[in-house]
């Protein structure tokens, strides 16, 4: 059987945890889209890890993870999360597959994407900084370089060579300082000759795991909101995020995929610019005040608002997704009642599903359906039936609006603390 966990808010709704637990049962996870831009914190006998580019699969002893041809990656950056992670006792041998499609993140990609960001003022978009969006432009007018150009050591150098050189001059024209070729050709040929031996083709690699009956998971980055066509935009990431970047992001059919697992937050959150209906300065600074809801890649606070059953019943068509992820209820257990969007209403007109037009996302006022609060902690919570009577009718309410049935609930951070739902 093979699962894919699919994020339906605005990233960060703790993909990264359902993923570990998801992961038990599979024998290798795939990521297929984005970069180090996504941030995924799993808890794991009371040690926390934060997983940028390697699958969170890798905290199970065995597993093997693959980055699919869908991603951009820094090699350097990938080099220094492997090293973290050995570091902490992971065993990483043979369990790291790097897709020979997937482009590569430059210096000069990050240097763009942050002084694009600075150029915009208070239009910017709030990115990561991570050169996302400028190694996927790169990607899309063909002139990116490919992990499989880290094989071939002397022409690797050559193309690095002729594309800082162009970097060079662009910087120049925008007033920037130019990069320091010397230094960049030597970091990024001792990171191409520890990758060497784990990029592979990966479509190929999987393929092959699958007619040998090995279940794979694949593990989204961002949320559907943060998707190129079907987000806020231009307030998105540069990539899909959905479903469908799963299949091109890794060379598997579409056919090969047997489950969809929406993984939403009790509330929202969301971090960067842009419209988000249901944010909530009085739910922002309680979570904030818990020390809750700080990003795991920028530290950025995030914004927090309250459930948005409009966005998530969108993603649901998006993704198709058969089951709910639903985590971090216990963030609300100290609330008296709970707001959830069930509609948004736009100039008098009601919607049941979001508007594309990115001013009509700012006009959208949400019309809530107040939920009880369960006023008890939830956090010692190992089953659905444990969980407070309230608590359990706010995450089949939840459900019902959204139109999937519940799946998962996780009640805090480590993976002990995360159920399902019969
Ligand atoms: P995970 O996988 C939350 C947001 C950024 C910004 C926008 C564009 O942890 O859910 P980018 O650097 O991608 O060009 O920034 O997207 N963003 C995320 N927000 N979780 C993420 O990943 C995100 N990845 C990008 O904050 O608003
Ligand atoms: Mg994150």
């Amino acid at each position: 059987m093979n699962t894919l966990v699919v994020g339906a808010q605005w990233g960060d709704e703790g993909k990264g945890k359902v993923v570990d637990v998801l992961t038990e049962t599979a024998d290798v996870v795939v990521r297929c889209q984005g970069g180090d831009n996504a941030g995924h914190t799993v808890e794991v006998d009371g040690q926390t890890f934060v997983l940028h580019l390697i699958p969170s699969g890798i905290l199970w002893p065995g597993k093997c993870c693959v980055i699919g041809n869908g991603l951009v990656l820094d090699p350097v950056a990938l080099v220094s999360e492997i090293r973290s992670i050995q570091s902490r006792g992971i065993e990483t041998e043979g369990r790291i597959l790097v897709s020979e499609g997937a482009h590569l993140v430059l210096p000069h990609h990050r240097v763009l994407d942050v002084h694009s960001e600075k150029a915009k003022g208070p239009g910017k978009i709030g990115t990561t900084g991570r050169g996302i969006g400028p190694a996927y432009e790169d990607k899309v007018s063909r002139r990116g370089l490919r992990a499989v150009d880290l094989l071939r050591a002397d022409e690797f150098q050559r193309k690095l060579g002729q594309r800082i050189e162009e970097a060079n001059r662009l910087l120049h024209r925008l007033g920037l300082e130019p990069l320091d070729a010397g230094g960049i050709t030597e970091e990024y040929l001792a990171a191409a000759q520890f990758l060497r031996p784990v990029i592979t083709n990966t479509v190929l690699w999987l393929h092959d795991a699958l007619a040998k009956g090995k279940s794979l998971l694949f593990e989204s980055a961002q949320g559907t909101f943060l998707d190129v066509d079907f987000g806020t935009y231009p307030y998105v990431t540069a990539c899909n995020t959905t479903a469908g970047a799963a299949l091109v992001g890794s060379g598997v059919s579409p056919k090969e995929i047997h489950h969809v697992v929406g993984c939403v937050k009790a509330y929202t959150t969301r971090v960067g610019e842009g419209p988000m209906p249901t944010e909530s300065s009085e739910l922002t600074a309680l979570l904030h005040a818990m020390g809750r809801e700080f990003g795991s890649t920028t530290r950025r606070a995030r914004r927090c608002g309250w459930f948005d059953s409009v966005l998530v019943r969108y993603a649901r068509l998006i993704n198709g997704f058969d089951r709910l992820a639903v985590t971090n209820l216990d963030n609300l257990d100290c609330l008296d009642e709970i707001p959830v969007c069930v509609a948004y209403n736009l100039e008098g007109r009601r919607l049941e599903y979001p508007p594309t037009a990115l001013e009509d996302w700012w006009n959208c006022q949400p019309v809530y359906r107040v939920f009880p609060g369960w006023k008890e902690p939830t956090g010692q919570a190992r089953s659905f039936r444990q969980l407070p009577k309230p608590a359990r009718d706010y995450l089949l309410g939840l459900a019902e609006l959204v139109g999937a049935p519940l799946g998962l609930v996780s009640v805090g951070a480590g993976r002990e603390k995360s159920f399902w739902v019969e």
